[in-house]
C-alpha cells in the first residue's frame, strides 16, 4: 500500500451523468482547461437525453476524455464504483468525484489535489470555514446541514461535510476498503465511503469549496434517496455501537 506521501501522478476525474446533455460539454471544457494533466471518465447510465452520445463525441476529439456506458440508471453509488474500478485497473494514482452540472468548480481541483499530497482522501467541504454556497435553495441547505448533523451524531464522524460529492481519493485508499460490499445506491454512497475509509484508519481532510447550484437541468435528489440515507446511516450507527461494545477499550471502530 502506498504511503500518503507518495507522489500522485495519474489522476482520473470520474463524472457520473444522468441527463446532463446541457451541462457536459461546458464542464468538460472547464476541467480540461483548469487541470490539463488529468483524464476525465464520464460514467453515463444510458441517459435518454443523449448525454452518452455527446460524451462519445467529446472523447473522439480529446484522448484525455473516456466514456463508460452503463445500461440502466442504477444510482450514483454503482456508477462511481464502476468508474473507480476502471481507474484502478488502469493504474491511476488517484480518482476525483465531480458532478457534471457545474456545482463543483474544476478551477478548485488543484486545492483538492494539493491536499491529497498529505492525505488518503480529500472532501471538498461546504461546511468548513471558507466553504460557500451559491444559489442553493434554502430547503437544500437545511437538508444538507441536517443530514450532516445526523451522520455526525449517528456515526461519530469528525467530518463537517460527509455528504459532499466533490472529492479526491488515492486509489491505494480504495484498495484498503472493500468496494465489493458497498450497497449504497444513492447519495448516501458519500457517507458510506467516508465511514469505511475512516474505519480503515485512512486520513481524510476537508478543504473549503464554493458549491454553485446548477443552472440547467434538474437535480436527481429524491425522497427515495433521502429515505435510503436515513435508514442506512441508522443501521451503520447501530452496527458501530455493537462493535464497540463487543470490543471494550476500543472505542474507535478499526
Ligand atoms: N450515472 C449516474 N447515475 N449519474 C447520476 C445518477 C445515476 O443514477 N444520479 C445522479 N447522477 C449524476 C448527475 O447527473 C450529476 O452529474 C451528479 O450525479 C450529481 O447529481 P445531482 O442530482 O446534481 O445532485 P445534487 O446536486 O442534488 O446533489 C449533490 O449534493 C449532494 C449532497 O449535498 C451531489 O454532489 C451529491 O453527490 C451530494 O451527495
Ligand atoms: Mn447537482
Amino acid at each position: 500500500m502506498a504511503e500518503p506521501t507518495s507522489p500522485i501522478e495519474r489522476v482520473a476525474v470520474i463524472m457520473p451523468t444522468y441527463e446532463e446533455r446541457q451541462n457536459l460539454e461546458a464542464i468538460a471544457g472547464r476541467l480540461r482547461a483548469a487541470v490539463p494533466h488529468v483524464d476525465l471518465l464520464v460514467v453515463d447510465d444510458n441517459s435518454p437525453d443523449g448525454t452518452g452520445d455527446l460524451a462519445d463525441k467529446l472523447s473522439e476529439v480529446d484522448t484525455h476524455i473516456q466514456v463508460l456506458h452503463r445500461t440502466d440508471k442504477a444510482g450514483l453509488g454503482p456508477a462511481y464504483i464502476a468508474g473507480f474500478r476502471w481507474a484502478m485497473e488502469r493504474g491511476y494514482d488517484a480518482v476525483v468525484e465531480m458532478d457534471a452540472d457545474g456545482s463543483h468548480q474544476p478551477e478548485q481541483l488543484p486545492l483538492l489535489l494539493t491536499a491529497l499530497d498529505g492525505a488518503d482522501g480529500v472532501i471538498g467541504s461546504r461546511w468548513v470555514p471558507g466553504g460557500q454556497l451559491l444559489n442553493w435553495p434554502k430547503s437544500r441547505e437545511i437538508l444538507s446541514r441536517g443530514a450532516n448533523v445526523y451522520a455526525r451524531l449517528m456515526l461519530g464522524l469528525d467530518i463537517r461535510d460527509s455528504t459532499g460529492g466533490y472529492r479526491a481519493y488515492r486509489t491505494s485508499a480504495l484498495r484498503a476498503i472493500s468496494l465489493d460490499t458497498v450497497e449504497s445506491a444513492g447519495y448516501c454512497f458519500q457517507i458510506d465511503l467516508t465511514l469505511r475509509l475512516v474505519q480503515a484508519g485512512m486520513r481524510i481532510v476537508e478543504v473549503p469549496i464554493t458549491f454553485v447550484e446548477r443552472e440547467r437541468g434538474a437535480s436527481k435528489m429524491s425522497r427515495a434517496i433521502i429515505g435510503e440515507a436515513f435508514l442506512r446511516v441508522a443501521q451503520w450507527g447501530v452496527a458501530a455501537r455493537v462493535k464497540n461494545r463487543r470490543a471494550p477499550g476500543r472505542q474507535r471502530a478499526q
